[in-house]
């Protein structure tokens, strides 16, 4: 713990936190999420202006700003190591629209804009009381009219039996601390915490009913004994949109099936419930929507889909996106991409510099490896090895890809291992064979979800202008 005199004073500072890509932390996520509740998102297209309090090595912030060139991306950390590293990366990767901070939230540099996007993630339940005060006073300040702030925390009742630790909140005291700087509830992730029914069992319908926000939202956290929050929070009032209403305000949010084999019926459990999707109108959808993403505006539009009504087919899009048959990309993907055959034996390019450096670095450090897809306005993350087997397939094409593999892995000494018994695979023909195995799933599955998200370009789409 730092003493309460060093300049990390209130900050936990001797348990390692895990650097990463936080997917919730794309701006169309919040943006879904906002609508989802009635509130206007902020418009990004002509560019926007994202602040991370807290970003660490800055995975999230650096792979959302190659996302989103149209952006503007801040991000404060107090530790210089942290930001001598990201400060580094903007260097090596060219990333123009990064600006990176050495400062302490209790003592921000005086020229700090307005910002559409406010994130914290892994602070709030993690510095001191004045520290937290410091951090509202800040979104305060500095939070635009129709921004959105997303904040993590460790809540009740889940970590009720791990109590005292850290500092952990009922969600009504963090909608208190919110309001007290003027900001309302904007919505919750993962998507569906935004769904009762999704955290509840139907029995508990009446809880529910009538029941002011603070509590719902402590009673889904106690159906659902959740132990972290994603909260979103607003200056902007709930309106009560029609159906065309929600989707103009939406309107640039593309929605697509979320695994290309989705089919119905399509079942989810969350905690102690079970939910599912049957019928119409997905089963309509799915066929309109075939492998194309599509926006509200589009889908309301859609001649083979006029038999259902716009509130229905709103109300299926979002119970698509809470229960995993939908995601949310900022922009369309490419579809249908072309056989897979296709695309492997065609010369492969990775059109971004932040990708292409994310997949030398990583050379099997049993890290998930996170690349950023203009199209989606979002990162994308693959295992390590599909990272080697994309750089391989780029640098060196199809030809003799395993072998290459293979080769890579003994030269690395870093070895397969078996998955049930977890035992290192080292006799080469068995090595061999799991690779090919490894190899498979990726052209299967992995490659066209980056062909899709334009994060590997194929053939004639080689420049980075034509994979927009
Ligand atoms: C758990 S890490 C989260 C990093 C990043 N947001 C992520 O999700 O990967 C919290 C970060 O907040 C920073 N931090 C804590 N107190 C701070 C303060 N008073 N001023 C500035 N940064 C602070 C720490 O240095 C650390 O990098």
């Amino acid at each position: 713990m730092p003493s309460p005199t060093s300049p990390s004073a209130g900050y936990v500072t001797d348990v390692a936190y895990l650097p990463g890509y936080y997917p919730f932390m794309a701006p169309a996520r919040m943006r879904y999420v906002a609508s989802l509740q009635g509130i206007r998102p902020p418009a990004v297209r002509e560019g926007f202006d994202f602040l991370e309090l807290g970003c660490g090595f800055g995975s999230t912030l650096l792979t959302l700003a190659a996302a989103n060139p149209q952006g503007r991306f801040t991000g404060v950390d107090f530790m210089p190591v942290h930001t001598d590293h990201i400060a580094r990366e903007v260097a090596a990767t060219g990333l123009r629209n990064v600006r990176v901070l050495c400062a302490d939230f209790a003592n921000m540099p005086a020229d700090l804009p307005a910002f559409d996007f406010i994130a914290l993630h892994g602070v709030f339940s993690w510095v001191s009381p004045e520290l937290r005060a410091c951090v509202l006073e800040i979104i305060r300040r500095h939070l635009k009219p129709d921004g959105i702030v997303e904040v993590t925390y460790n809540c009740m009742p889940g970590w009720s039996s791990l109590l005292p630790h850290w500092t952990v909140f009922h969600a009504a005291e963090v909608l208190a601390m919110f309001g007290s700087i003027g900001l309302g509830h904007a919505g919750r992730l993962p998507y569906h915490h935004n769904h009762w029914e999704l955290c509840a069992k139907p029995h508990f319908a009446g809880q529910f009913q009538g029941a002011d926000l603070a509590t719902v939202e402590t009673l889904k956290d106690h159906h659902a004994n959740v132990m972290f929050r994603w909260d979103l929070f607003s200056r902007r009032q709930r309106e009560a949109w029609t159906p065309r209403q929600r989707a103009e305000a939406a309107g640039d949010l593309f929605f697509r099936i979320a695994l290309p084999q989705a089919s119905l019926p399509h079942t989810v459990t969350y905690g102690g419930v079970t939910a599912g999707i049957a019928g119409p109108p997905h089963d309509r959808m799915l066929e309109a929507m075939g492998h194309s993403s599509w926006s509200l505006p589009m889908l309301l539009d859609e001649p083979q889909l006029a038999e259902f009504t716009a509130e229905s087919l709103v109300e299926a899009v979002d119970a698509g996106v809470a229960m995993g048959l939908f995601r949310v990309d900022g922009g369309p993907a490419i579809d249908p991409v072309p056989p897979v055959e296709t695309i492997a034996t065609a010369s492969l390019a990775v059109p971004l510099e932040f990708n292409r450096r994310a997949l030398e670095r990583k050379d099997l450090a049993n890290e998930q490896v996170g690349l950023a897809s203009l199209r989606t306005g979002a990162g994308h993350e693959i295992g390590d090895l599909h990272a080697v087997i994309l750089d391989e397939l780029v640098t060196g094409g199809r030809g003799g890809i395993e072998q290459r593999i293979a080769d890579r892995l003994a030269r690395t000494e870093k070895h397969l291992r078996e998955h049930t018994t977890g035992r290192p695979i080292t006799d080469p023909a068995e090595r061999a064979k799991a690779v090919g195995a490894i190899c498979g799933g990726f052209f299967a599955t992995v490659l066209p979800e980056l062909v899709r998200q334009g994060i590997a370009v194929w053939d004639r789409d080689q420049a980075v202008g034509k994979a927009l």
